[in-house]
């Protein structure tokens, strides 16, 4: 759709050559001739940009300017003045005005300012949503309900103050980038850059050039000066994943980084010093590797100052319930789907399963689950087949009631009500009983009979609910 321009301006002949040209362009035009009538229209719809004269009778453009700012913080609004007073118009810029043009007006100059501008509004919108993909994924919280994992926190929170390289280590998918970055999180350095490099995914010939920029003209194809990864990090934290990938003399380069961190752009010959916290991580076993000859020691050394090893999931399984709620809630805002429901058998089969892929394993088996039955509830045998192998020995699935588990939060009041429209009664109101009596009791702040006199239950009556709600369906019913 054509972008719409508002034109603010109390002489017609202004809004007429205006509006002429920037519809000639395809712009969609309304006009004003007044801040009072502006400032109607803009309570009414939000244009993309707005021309504003600030001499103009009545409402002065400059209090225009401020209650235009008020209502939409950030509308772009280019200033018009016939007067070239330069305070005027910095005072313009201070009250947020993007632009400032005078009169005459330039017609020329005016669908440049115009397309500028629109280009520059939108930029900094998709800036603004990729920032906001970007932050649902590295913003999320660590699951850690297991005396493991709650071990492994503490750890955690106390090394993420201190500004010491930490190593991380880790099966595959057990989160170790979720670690580096909520380190970096708790960190002070919380608003300075979090720089990821993988160093399994750079050419050997192109590492020095990724981590400490080149300088225009370098080498073939350099055809302007490049910022490294350190300089990035500068003040922040310098991911170095996958760690135990780099060769040899990769690894000798950063180490004397590492050591000084000081360096010079490729082909360049300024020293450049940074003050960067390097966190790395690997899933291979690096004293192996040194024994191979394959990892230097010395590095090693270097960078494990606080070693940090994230459990393998089938350490933790008691952290289950909340991960798979935890990625649910992640997998329906990526797909815009319902998540399902599982049924205590299935809960089970989660319990036993080895999980060689870990946490990542756990989120694209949600991914297709949901996708092949969202919004439903999933039973054992709709799990892939693998994951039965060796069930039948440990308990006798098909005994099992088929009731679904309900999660104690975090699943959206509507997702968990569409989800018990696919189940028959009994399922439904038992799962909503304990949804309910659940969300109740973490309001009360988990007192019981406080839960009791705000839901109008007997607290006897509440207690046997709650008990009944981690039993069958039966035993909740009147
Ligand atoms: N404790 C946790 N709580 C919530 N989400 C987690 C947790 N651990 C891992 N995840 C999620 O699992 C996925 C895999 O995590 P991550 O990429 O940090 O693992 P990794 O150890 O770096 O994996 P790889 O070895 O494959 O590089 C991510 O989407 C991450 O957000
Ligand atoms: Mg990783």
């Amino acid at each position: 759709m054509s972008k719409h321009i508002l034109i603010v301006d109390d002489e017609e002949g202004i809004r007429f050559s205006l509006r002429g040209i920037l519809e000639d362009e395809g712009y969609r035009v309304s006009e004003a001739q007044s801040g009072e009538e502006a400032l109607s229209v803009l309570q009414k719809k939000c244009p993309d940009l707005v021309f504003l004269d600030i001499w103009m009778s009545g409402m002065d453009g400059l209090v225009c300017l401020q209650k235009v700012k008020e209502l939409h913080a950030d509308l772009p609004v280019i200033m018009m003045s016939g007067h070239g007073n330069i305070e005027t118009a910095v005072q313009a810029l201070r009250y947020g005005a993007h632009d400032f043009v005078e009169k005459p007006l330039s017609l020329e100059k005016i669908l440049l300012l115009a397309r500028h501008t629109l280009e520059m509004k939108e930029l900094r919108q998709e800036n603004t949503m990729l920032r906001q993909a970007v932050s649902l994924d590295s913003d999320s919280q660590m699951v850690a309900n297991s005396p493991i994992m709650q071990r492994f926190m503490s750890d955690l929170y106390k090394v993420a103050p201190t500004n010491a390289w930490v190593l991380i280590t880790g099966e595959n998918g057990t989160g170790k980038e979720l670690t580096a970055r909520t380190l970096h999180r708790k960190s002070k350095q919380e608003n300075a850059p979090f720089v990821a490099v993988n160093c399994a995914a750079i050419p050997e010939e192109l590492i020095e050039s990724e981590l400490f920029g080149h300088e225009q003209g370098a080498f073939t194809g350099a055809d302007s000066a490049k910022v490294g990864k350190f300089e990035l990090a500068n003040g922040g934290t310098l991911f170095l994943d996958e760690i135990a990938d780099m060769s040899l003399k990769t690894q000798a380069k950063i180490l004397r980084i590492l050591q000084e961190q000081s360096f010079e752009r490729v082909g360049g010959t300024r020293t450049i010093h940074v003050n960067v916290r390097v966190v790395a991580a690997t899933n291979k076993n690096l004293e192996l590797a040194i024994e191979k000859g394959e990892f230097r020691q010395d590095l090693y050394y270097r960078l494990r100052v606080f070693p940090l090893h994230v459990p393998a999931l089938r350490e933790r399984k008691e952290d289950l319930p909340r991960l798979i709620e935890t990625l649910s809630a992640h997998v329906e805002r990526k797909y815009s789907m319902k998540a399902p429901l599982f049924t205590d058998a299935t809960m089970k089969v989660f319990e036993h399963w080895r999980w060689p892929g870990n946490v990542r394993e756990l989120m694209h088996l949600l991914e297709r689950l949901t996708v092949l039955y969202s919004a439903s509830c999933v039973d054992f045998h709709q799990l892939p087949p693998e994951m039965l192998e060796d069930i039948d020995n440990i308990v006798d699935l098909e005994k099992m009631p088929t009731e679904p588990f309900v999660f104690t939060a975090h699943i959206s009041a509507e997702g968990f009500l569409q989800n018990c429209l696919h189940l028959d009664y009994k399922n439904a109101k038992h799962a909503f009983e304990t949804y309910y009596l659940q969300h109740k009791l973490e309001e009360a702040g988990g007192n019981v009979t406080k839960l009791a006199e705000t839901i109008g239950l007997e607290r006897s009556n509440v207690h046997r609910k709650l008990r009944a709600g981690k039993e069958t369906p039966d035993a909740v019913a009147e």
